[in-house]
């Protein structure tokens, strides 16, 4: 009987930290956009509160050039491994950073140094803001200066952002052949 009641107890837990999960995927819209579907840099501590799910280096002539971190709110990962899918609300944050190369104890390394920018897109799977060029694909698309979190300078993600994201249309035109954190091995 007690041990019955402690599983029943444990149940709750488990089914109550689930459902917690699921609807932190799901605010992407208030965190990120307003009413009309402009997007917005969240102002949240990224780096400490949400999932880094990889880095991609940019080659220069010595050392990288630029680092690409990109991150996703909490939540949205776990759904993704679960699901294979980006649930409808995430966001996907790539910091654009410069970097320092210098000779360390390991060799040629090159690490991360200031933000110069911001690139967003959220996961629209419901078809929202059918008038807004920001929105299509099943995604909304902005990029930020580092100077503006809030307004973005692009107009219109057809021209500024799809072209690119071509070689990544199977995966629903996310790379994430660059995110072991969607993996789970
Ligand atoms: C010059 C080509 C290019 C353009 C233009 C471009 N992207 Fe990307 N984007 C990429 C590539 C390649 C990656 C992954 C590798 C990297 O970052 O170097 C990427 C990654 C991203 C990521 C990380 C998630 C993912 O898809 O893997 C976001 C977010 C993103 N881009 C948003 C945008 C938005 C929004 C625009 C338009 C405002 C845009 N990109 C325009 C090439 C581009």
């Amino acid at each position: 009987m007690i041990r019955l009641t402690g599983l029943t107890a444990l149940a709750a837990i488990f089914f109550v930290g689930s459902v917690a999960v699921a609807d932190e995927a799901l605010d992407g819209f208030e965190i990120a956009v307003d009413k009309s579907g402009a997007i917005r840099v969240p102002d949240v501590d990224y780096r400490a509160d949400w999932t880094m799910l990889g880095t991609f280096s940019v080659a220069g002539e010595e050392g990288a050039d630029g680092l690409h971190v990109v991150y996703a709110q909490p939540g949205a990962a776990q759904a993704y491994r679960k699901d294979g899918v980006f649930p409808d609300g995430t966001v996907l944050i790539k910091e654009l950073l410069g970097t320092k190369t210098e000779e360390l104890t390991t060799g040629t390394v090159s690490y991360a140094a200031e933000t110069s920018g911001w690139f967003v897109m959220v996961k629209n799977a419901n078809d929202r803001f059918d008038d807004n060029p920001l929105w299509g694909d099943g995604w909304g698309w902005a990029y930020f200066d580092k100077d503006d979190r809030n307004t973005s300078p692009t107009e219109d993600y057809v021209a500024e952002c799809k072209a690119c994201h071509v070689p990544a249309q199977a995966t629903d035109w996310v790379y994430v052949r660059g995110y072991p954190a969607l993996k789970s091995k």
